[in-house]
């Protein structure tokens, strides 16, 4: 009886995830924040990677840790250039990045939890990444271009 209620859940398919290619299109115009972008999509295609190759918890959150001290070392850098040159945006755009650290810490400990979440992470991670550089960091870069901000 009880493996015939089990056999009555739907049993997930693991799903397989697609790393992301870089494109020129994602270039914001300023070299430090440009490269900074290329080494985050590095860094989620080895946690992409690491996700569909079923490595064991260890390996799969010690990428994650990685990209996570990334995003940290890249926000502050996007921060402090707005900072230095009065960027009208910036309160906006520091929450973005804020709430998207606690979001992911979140995820960190969901993982745990296995499957749906780990495919939650990297959704939202692939869909955060791109959607954020192509809408508020286009802004910024653009922004700082006009400013003739040294990259
Ligand atoms: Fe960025
Ligand atoms: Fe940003």
């Amino acid at each position: 009886m009880l493996t015939e209620s089990r056999s009555m859940k739907a049993v997930p398919v693991q799903p397989r995830w697609n790393t992301v290619a870089w494109d020129d299109d994602y270039g914001v115009g300023h070299d430090g924040i440009d490269g900074d972008h290329r080494r985050l999509f590095e860094l989620f295609n080895e946690f992409v990677t690491a996700v569909n190759e079923n490595r064991g918890d260890g390996d799969v959150e010690a990428v994650l840790v990685e990209l996570l001290k990334y995003c940290d070392t890249h926000f502050d850098r996007e921060e402090k250039l707005m900072r230095e040159h009065g960027y009208p945006d910036y309160e906006r755009h520091k929450a973005l990045h804020d709430s998207f650290v606690r979001e992911i810490y979140d995820i960190n400990n969901a993982m745990d939890a296995g499957g749906e979440q780990g495919a939650y992470v990297l959704g939202m991670l692939g869909t955060w990444l791109s959607g954020h550089i192509l809408g508020v960091d286009k802004k910024l870069g653009a922004f700082l271009k006009e400013r003739g901000a040294a990259a």
